[in-house]
């Protein structure tokens, strides 16, 4: 049986979910260094990458040295999941050299395999279905901001893809009301909205109109239009996505005090106009610092910090 890991928001309860968040406000050095042997040796941590990254990679091999680890980034061609050799040899194998593997892949399911064969903690970095860190970093964020997400409107413009998936799933499970505004095709399906819905005390609607969704919103989340490996259909979603912007016009709709929150990399005057992103409403360089705070806070969590 493999052992515990981070693929999706929904591999926590609830209650590990508030653990989580309670552990990424600690200080580093309260954590103590559970990436260190009992002889004081650093153990490492595996972090493949078969995508670009800037915050998740930052974040991550910061959070293994705070604590007490040694991180090892490697570019996902170099271990060739499945064309340099089996996911699940890769695996067996990085467990004897690391406390913990962590991947940024196309297909979820290789993360999944990895789970499966390692016999560390694996940590999902991204794939194509969800972004857990993200989701981590955002409801902490949220929470920061406002105290306690029971009952509060967070709405997400745009794709329903891997980073709306990880942050409904973590809105849900805290309380508030999840409100999607997605153009058809790129939209939650209804048996992906009765799964979110069954997650926790919070609720999820959807809707084609932008408007509807961030009417009264306490935060507005949007990501780009065009994820990475997505980039031959370009022409064909900033077609589709033209009225999904977040504008100034639009942020209007929401609470007089709300916060706009994007992952990034963001691309102004698509998605998110500049002024709303580099405006005061915008959270998105604490939401980007958070990443760190939540991967300190998860690994600790996979590795029996209480
Ligand atoms: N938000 C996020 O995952 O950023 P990177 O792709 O830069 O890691
Ligand atoms: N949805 C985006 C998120 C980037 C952090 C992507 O998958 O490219």
């Amino acid at each position: 049986m493999s052992v515990r890991g981070l693929l999706n928001v929904t591999d926590l309860s609830v209650d590990e979910l508030a653990l989580v968040l309670s552990l990424s406000r600690r200080e580093p050095a309260s954590l103590g260094r559970p990436l260190t042997s009992s002889t004081g040796v650093s153990l490492g941590a595996a972090l493949i990458f078969e995508k670009p990254s800037n915050r998740t990679r930052h974040s991550m091999e910061m959070a293994v040295v705070q604590l007490g680890g040694y991180p090892v980034y490697t570019r996902g061609e170099e271990v060739g999941f499945d064309t340099r050799e089996p996911v699940e040899d890769i695996g067996r194998m990085m467990s004897g050299y690391h406390g913990l593997v962590a991947a940024r892949v196309f297909s979820h399911s290789v993360v999944e395999r990895l789970h499966e064969s390692c016999s560390v903690p694996v940590i999902n970095m991204l794939s194509d279905e969800s972004h857990p860190l993200q989701g981590l970093a955002d409801a902490l964020t949220m929470v920061n901001e406002f105290g306690d997400l029971t009952g509060r409107i967070v709405a997400f413009v745009g794709d329903y893809n891997n980073v709306a998936r990880s942050l409904g799933e973590a809105c849900i499970m805290l309380g508030a009301h999840y409100r999607l505004a997605c153009p058809t095709g790129y939209n939650a399906s209804d048996s992906e909205l009765s799964r979110l819905s069954s997650l926790g005390t919070g609720s999820v609607e959807q809707t084609n109109d932008p408007v509807v969704a961030v009417s009264g919103a306490h935060a507005v989340h949007t990501d780009t239009w065009v994820s990475m490996g997505q980039e031959t259909e370009k022409a064909e979603r900033l077609g589709v996505f033209g009225a999904y912007a977040v504008s100034q016009s639009l942020m209007s709709r929401a609470a007089s005090d709300a916060i706009f929150m994007h992952c990034l990399p963001a691309y102004r005057g698509y998605e998110v106009e500049a002024s709303v992103i580099d405006g005061s409403a915008s959270r998105v360089i604490q939401q980007g610092h958070n990443r760190l705070h939540s991967a300190r806070g998860v690994m600790a969590f996979l590795l029996g910090v209480k």
